[in-house]
């Protein structure tokens, strides 16, 4: 029988503003996903935050797009909403775009990651979460762990990942998608995730090999919210999941692009570039400027279907340097204040006021 890791998350309400998670929604979480465990939806189970995403990760053995865990998780998002707006949290109900489930979560608003695999011998898994960013935020580390020489040295030294990964990238606002192998097609691949806002990563698959090619070893969520209500009403904050180790990307490999504090763009009003900061979860809480953007990371090491204990892993001196790195890249953006690069493009952002500018301006414009 196949394992199954779920992520599955939404914002539902923040405390205080777009800041963190409530314990309350966090208890909300424990107690229905319990349930769920308890009538046998799921095997296990660990609810978290990043942010203020509500981050539900579920190990079961009944595949990807399961009607039942689908289900479990949009009736804790919905009681979820309704605890908020009981305390009146900020936002209440922010992801929860459409009212009545129909099968699947898909399409209805919360960010989905699903992996379903033969489990190993030994089985390690981490769930990466960001808050405050776009799903393309994950194309360079996702390249680099599976593709980069000079990020994961398995890929020169590692019999078994030696030959290299097959990508699949979809164009997110065309809805295509296209499979491309690493190393052969490396710079093909990078001219279209170089466009992060467009082109994502989804989904990593072995080559012939090791281990199954028809099973991910990596995956994104990629549910971009302004296809789903029809205008852009947050950056999605995505989660993504990731294997490692025999025949894959060790755990430190899989860890290493963290190390570098790129550029991502969402922050303040889903509206700024910033760096991508790693945190471990205790500071996976948005405040300077309503970040900067952050990445949390859970590693569990995978038994029988079950999750057991997650570490913590940017709980670590070790990513200080990064953080401390961060933190300059972040004072230096902010200091552009309402100018690009720092403030995004005009297409990018979620907020503007240009039309009504340009309304008031109307009739004071002169041929230049
Ligand atoms: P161990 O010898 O500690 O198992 O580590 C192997 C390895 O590949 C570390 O990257
Ligand atoms: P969230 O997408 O995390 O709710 O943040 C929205 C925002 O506007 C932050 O400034
Ligand atoms: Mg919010
Ligand atoms: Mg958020």
């Amino acid at each position: 029988m196949k394992t199954t890791v779920s992520v599955i998350k939404a914002d539902v309400g923040g405390w205080p503003g777009h800041g963190t998670v409530h314990p309350k929604l966090i208890e909300t979480g424990n107690k229905m996903l319990g349930e769920g465990k308890n009538k046998g939806i799921i095997n296990d189970f660990h609810v978290t935050h990043c942010g203020d995403d509500l981050e539900l990760i579920m190990a079961h053995n009944k595949g990807v797009d399961n009607k039942e865990v689908h289900s479990l998780a949009w009736d804790v998002f919905k009681e979820g909403t309704k605890v908020a707006k009981e305390i009146k949290l900020y936002g209440a109900g922010q992801d929860m775009l459409k009212e009545a489930f129909s099968g699947n979560v898909r399409g209805m608003g919360p960010g989905i990651a699903e992996v379903e695999f033969t489990e190993r011998t030994g089985e390690p898994v981490i769930v990466f979460m960001m808050d405050k960013t776009e799903p393309g935020a994950f194309n360079l580390p996702v390249y680099r762990m599976f593709a980069d020489p000079f990020n994961t040295a398995g890929l020169v030294i590692d019999p078994s990942i030696h030959s290299g990964f097959v990508f699949e990238v979809w164009d997110i606002m065309e809805h295509k998608k296209v499979m491309m192998k690493t190393p052969e097609e490396m710079y093909d691949l990078l001219a279209l995730i170089g466009a992060k806002e467009r082109y994502v990563i989804k989904r990593v698959y072995p080559k012939k090999g090791k281990l199954p090619e028809n099973e991910p070893v990596a995956c994104v969520s990629t549910e971009k919210l302004f296809q789903t209500a029809g205008k852009y009403v947050g950056k999605d904050d995505p989660v993504g999941i990731v294997r490692c180790q025999s025949g894959l990307p060790a755990l430190g490999e899989v860890l290493e692009p963290f190390a570098f504090p790129h550029l991502v763009s969402g922050w303040m009003r889903g509206s700024h570039n910033g760096p991508l900061m790693p945190v471990s979860v205790k500071n996976a809480k948005c405040t300077r400027f309503d970040g900067p953007p952050r990445v949390a990371a859970l590693g569990f090491q995978i038994c029988n279907a079950t999750l057991g204990e997650p570490v913590d892993l940017f709980d670590d001196p070790a990513f200080d340097y990064t953080r401390e790195k961060a933190e300059y890249i972040a004072e230096y953006m902010r200091r552009h204040g309402p100018f690009e690069p720092h403030r995004l493009p005009l297409a990018d952002m979620e907020y503007t006021t240009l039309p009504d500018v340009m309304k008031k301006l109307e009739g004071r414009f002169e041929k230049a």
